[in-house]
């Protein structure tokens, strides 16, 4: 429910613009003074304000310029007393929303109040959408295996509740495009998600990093400045790599997760944010804990909702469509040549184990639409990793070829004939499987099968 902040220094005008607003389903805070009002604003931001002039000391104007030179500022609508419309009309050009005259009109402040409110939706609909379309990165899930249905669906069902997830994937599973798209289809999604990295911060800079500090809280901290909590208020916070933050900053993160609150380093206020939590990690945070490297409590807090990316080699059925998309998004993007692979090249690709995942698999692409001049990539053009998984694989059954075999064409076959056996072991003897694990089609499969007299 929207945050509204009502700044007047006569009580009973505070009193009733609450009760109204209140009636209304809106939170409320008041703020005597131009003053507290502005010490109000140093810790949180409310969704809107109505504001009076009129105040002793820092008047409304002031307090309105103030308010206007933060990065998101509210809507604000003033209160003006009687002769006061030239004030007024400077407040709006000083970039008030609106303004209303005393004495209230009780039924005018719910209509300019819920207009300002959806005005400022709107905008920030726009700006997060405009944010979408200029960012490189598209947030959307490549795939059709049952992996990565099972995901969507489970990113649909938990992206509307709020709830935390934790999402746990090797290295360049898509971990963060999972985040993102919780993010987006969450009601925060016109909000911030704010992303820390926490392999990537040095252990004593973090707490400011995450908390913010003020000015001259230690050497070199010239101005007070937000910490990522704060600004991911009302938002989503992306904890990333979670699995690298050192025991004593995670004991201080769980004491804050569990709160919500915090103090900047270096101040003594308490601060209260509003922040949903999306953790992933590359690392098994069961082990770590059983190492002593993770903490229990902090592991059960954050996964809510654990959400698991399977690794690119458990679902080869999207190799193929990942590579279109690629080529398709990096040709548009960058202006190359459209690149076709030919089927014995996506063969192997398919075989290849990817340990880098789809993000190895991203860059392969771009690789291969810079280095290759023609349109078709055959598997010869393919670069060694890539084939030498399949020449390991002929090479540890040669040695089970029988030594009487001299004929190239016998060998393939005593070749053929082994592979195919271990391998349809390994997949239990579900030919459908087979097909997929060694990228051959399942007809043409069967038929090899049935010329060697494997069932
Ligand atoms: N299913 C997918 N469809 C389309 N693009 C994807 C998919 N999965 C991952 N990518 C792309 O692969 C790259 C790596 O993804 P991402 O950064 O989300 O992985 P990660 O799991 O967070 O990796 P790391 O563990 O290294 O941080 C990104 O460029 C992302 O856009
Ligand atoms: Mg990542």
């Amino acid at each position: 429910m929207a945050h509204i902040l009502v700044v007047d220094d006569e009580k009973d005008i505070r009193l009733s613009l609450r009760g109204i607003l209140e009636d209304e389903g809106f939170e409320v805070d008041e703020a005597e003074s131009g003053e507290a009002a502005l010490a109000y604003l140093e810790d949180r931001t409310p969704d809107l304000m109505l504001l009076d002039i009129w105040l002793t000391g820092v008047d409304g104007l002031e307090v309105l310029t103030r308010v206007r030179e933060g990065a998101a500022p509210p809507p604000v609508i003033m209160i003006s007393g009687h002769g006061n419309i030239e004030t007024a009309v400077s407040a709006i050009k000083k970039g008030a929303f609106d303004f209303i005259e005393k004495p209230l009109s009780l039924e005018k402040v719910i209509v300019c109040v819920n207009k300002a409110l959806e005005f400022n939706s709107i905008r920030r609909e726009n700006i997060a959408l405009r944010q979408r379309l200029t960012s490189s990165q598209v947030h959307q899930l490549t795939g059709q295996s049952d992996g990565v249905a099972l995901l969507r669906g489970q990113i649909e069902r938990v992206a509307p509740t709020d709830a935390w997830v934790l999402i746990t994937g090797e290295n360049g599973t898509g971990k963060e495009i999972v985040a993102r798209m919780i993010h987006d289809s969450s009601k925060r999604g016109d909000r911030s998600l704010v992303a820390v990295n926490c392999a990537a911060i040095p252990e004593e800079l973090i707490e400011s990093e995450l908390f913010g500090h003020e000015k001259g809280a230690f050497t070199g901290a010239d101005s007070a400045q937000a910490g990522k909590f704060e600004l991911a208020d009302k938002g989503t916070l992306f904890l990333d790599e979670i699995g690298d933050m050192s025991l004593k900053t995670q004991a201080k993160i769980l004491r804050i997760l569990q709160e919500q609150k915090f103090e900047r380093v270096g101040g003594r206020r308490t601060m209260s944010v509003d922040v949903r939590v999306i953790a992933a990690t590359n690392k098994d945070l069961m082990d770590e804990i059983k190492e002593g490297r993770f903490r229990e409590d902090l592991y059960y807090r954050l996964k809510v909702f654990p959400l698991t990316v399977p690794p690119l080699r458990e679902r080869v059925e999207d190799i193929v469509l990942l590579i279109d998309e690629f080529v398709g998004r990096l040709t548009r993007m960058h202006g190359f040549k459209p690149l076709r692979f030919a089927d014995s090249a996506l063969a192997a690709l398919t075989r290849y184990t990817w340990p880098g995942n789809v993000r190895e698999l991203k860059n392969f692409v771009e690789r291969m639409l810079i280095m290759h001049g023609g349109d078709e990539v055959r598997i010869e053009d393919l670069p060694d990793e890539f084939t030498r998984s399949v020449a390991g694989g002929e090479s540890t059954a040669a040695g089970s070829i029988p030594a009487g075999v001299v004929d190239f064409k016998a060998a393939r076959q005593e070749f053929e004939a082994a592979f195919l056996r271990r391998k349809l072991e390994e997949c239990g003897g579900n030919i459908t499987r087979l097909a997929e694990s060694i990228g051959l089609e399942r007809s043409y499969l069967y038929r090899k099968l049935k010329s060697y007299d494997i069932q």
